[in-house]
């Protein structure tokens, strides 16, 4: 038996501009992830898969999946990579605790957990840029035009200064920082808020590329100052990116309420995280602030906290 899994990942700055040629900021969550467990099936002949993910209700051989599964994609994928002469029959037994659709990062932490699972146990491992662009081809024939943060954070594990197209730059992280995550549990499916973007972008794109440009200073002046370890000038640019969201369109009242409750407890700073639209939102805290601004989430709807140190 093989087991291997892919932490969650939150993004800090930058989401939905970087999709645009900008600079973001992510950061893995230890807190939750992605398992996967491969084992030998000794009577079903060579080369069956079967594939077991109950929480998103599968329980199927892969050839009799629709090809379109994200899923069958990434083991098709893998198996290709691979190209093993001969394959046992296996089993495929896929958990994750990460929320599906809430902006942490589910797809790519399923995806690279796949493929690490399937190589180690073929006896193949992959490195990790390439486990990183199978997951972002499957990213890709669900988002359309994913930036690669996600699958990017999820397999090196790292903090990372993204930009697209380039390779992630791992920062020095100057001082220990808390974030509570609070997830409105509105389920929230990337590809919906990137294109509502993608259409507004078209219909004015200069507006959008300003404030595309705005948020890529703020997340290259937050770089700076996580560097410095400067953390209390975070909370502010968490704040600015907020408002900057907003104005392209992809908060919501759930995050309105869940983000101004954060505010009003004591979060130093507060955002979206992820595609927006519903999924989560981030607050930053210190050791006073934590605890109150996790009763005050709960308090305004959110259907569950997670608290994650950001660390050197
Ligand atoms: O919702 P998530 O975690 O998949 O994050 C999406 C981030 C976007 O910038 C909106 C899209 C992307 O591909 O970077």
């Amino acid at each position: 038996m093989t087991t291997a899994s892919a932490l969650g990942k939150i993004i800090l700055f930058g989401e939905h501009s970087v999709v645009y040629g900008r600079p973001a900021i992510a950061v893995p969550v230890s807190q939750v992830f992605a398992m996967v467990e491969v084992t030998d099936i000794q009577d079903a002949g060579t080369g069956e898969i079967y594939i077991e993910a109950q929480d998103m209700n599968v329980a199927s051989w892969l050839h009799e999946m629709p090809s379109d599964n994200p899923l069958a994609q990434i083991i098709n994928l893998t198996l290709r990579e691979i190209n093993a002469s001969y394959l046992p029959s296996l089993r495929l037994i896929i958990n994750s605790s990460i929320p599906i659709s809430a902006g942490l990062g589910s797809g790519a932490a399923v995806s690279v957990a796949i493929v690490r699972a399937l190589c180690t146990h073929i006896g193949t491992p992959l490195p990790l840029k390439r486990q990183s662009e199978l997951a972002l081809e499957v990213e890709r024939i669900h988002h359309g035009t994913p930036s690669g943060i996600d699958n990017t954070v999820v397999t090196f594990n790292q903090p990372a200064f993204f930009v697209k197209g380039h390779e992630p730059e791992i920062f020095h992280i100057g001082a220990p920082f808390t974030i509570i995550i609070g997830d409105t549990g509105v389920s929230s499916p990337t590809s919906i808020a990137v294109d509502k973007v993608r259409k507004a972008w078209k219909k004015n794109t200069l507006k959008y590329e300003n404030i595309f440009d705005h948020i890529g200073q703020v997340a290259t002046q937050a770089r700076g100052t996580i560097e410095k370890g400067l953390i209390q000038d975070l909370g502010p640019l968490m704040n600015q990116n907020q408002t900057l969201l907003e104005d392209i369109g992809v908060s919501s009242p759930e995050l309105s309420t869940l983000i101004n409750a954060a505010r009003g407890a004591g979060a130093s700073g507060a955002k979206l995280s992820g595609a927006g639209l519903g999924g989560n939102m981030i607050a930053l805290v210190n050791h006073g602030t934590a605890e109150l601004v996790e009763t005050a989430l709960c308090s305004a709807g959110a259907v569950r906290t997670i608290r994650t140190e950001v660390n050197p």
